[in-house]
């Protein structure tokens, strides 16, 4: 994964220009990563094609880390058809954008302890697209690939360090939500 990632060195210098503050403004930051997904969509294909034919099952690349303030920009490959679990983000702010092919994210809110959830929308990403939720304990999603047969690609911006996050499940007979504790696993760097 060692090439040369101008495109992706321009993203991740505007997720750090625009992630400043405790409260970000994400739909600027949205806006100007849009832009530069827009204008350079071929190049940054090219520049990623090792990771979309990679075929390792779903990844997470770090592209980059900085600290005061905290930013973490990844680069996720989601396989065919892939869905998450839904989750949450450790409460914090963060930026979710397509790169290539087209995702499905589907927002819930859950209670301050997690003991129920509930759907409160649904969007469908494609290149370019972006969806953002604010520092917030109770923001969870579930985020899907839309494609049958290709490899989506997406740019990921967090208020900090996503290390550790809770997926929730409804269990069958109780209808009951169950909680468990993630640790989020890095394939490897990205280098910008
Ligand atoms: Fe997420």
């Amino acid at each position: 994964m060692a090439r040369h990632m101008q495109h992706l060195k321009a993203l991740r210098d505007i997720a750090f220009s625009c992630g400043v503050g405790e409260h970000p403004d994400l739909p600027s930051m949205a806006r100007e990563l849009s832009r530069m997904v827009f204008q350079n969509r071929q190049a940054l294909n090219d520049d990623l094609a090792d990771l979309r034919t990679h075929n390792k099952g779903f990844e997470r690349w770090l592209l980059a880390l900085r600290n005061k303030p905290d930013i973490t920009v990844l680069v996720n490959a989601w396989p065919a058809n892939h869905a998450t679990p839904i989750h949450d983000h450790a409460g914090l702010w963060g930026l979710e954008l397509a790169l290539h092919g087209a995702l499905e994210v589907e927002s819930w809110e859950c209670d301050p302890q997690g003991r129920s959830l509930r759907a409160v929308g649904r969007d469908w990403l494609g290149p370019g697209d972006a969806s953002w939720f604010d520092a917030d304990d109770r923001y969870a999603h579930r985020c899907r690939n839309l494609s049958r047969h290709d490899t989506a690609l997406t740019l990921h911006v967090y208020g900090g360090d996503l290390a550790q996050y809770f997926t929730y499940e409804r269990t069958g007979e109780t209808g009951q939500w169950l909680t468990r504790p993630q640790r989020s696993a890095i394939a490897g760097h990205l280098h910008a």
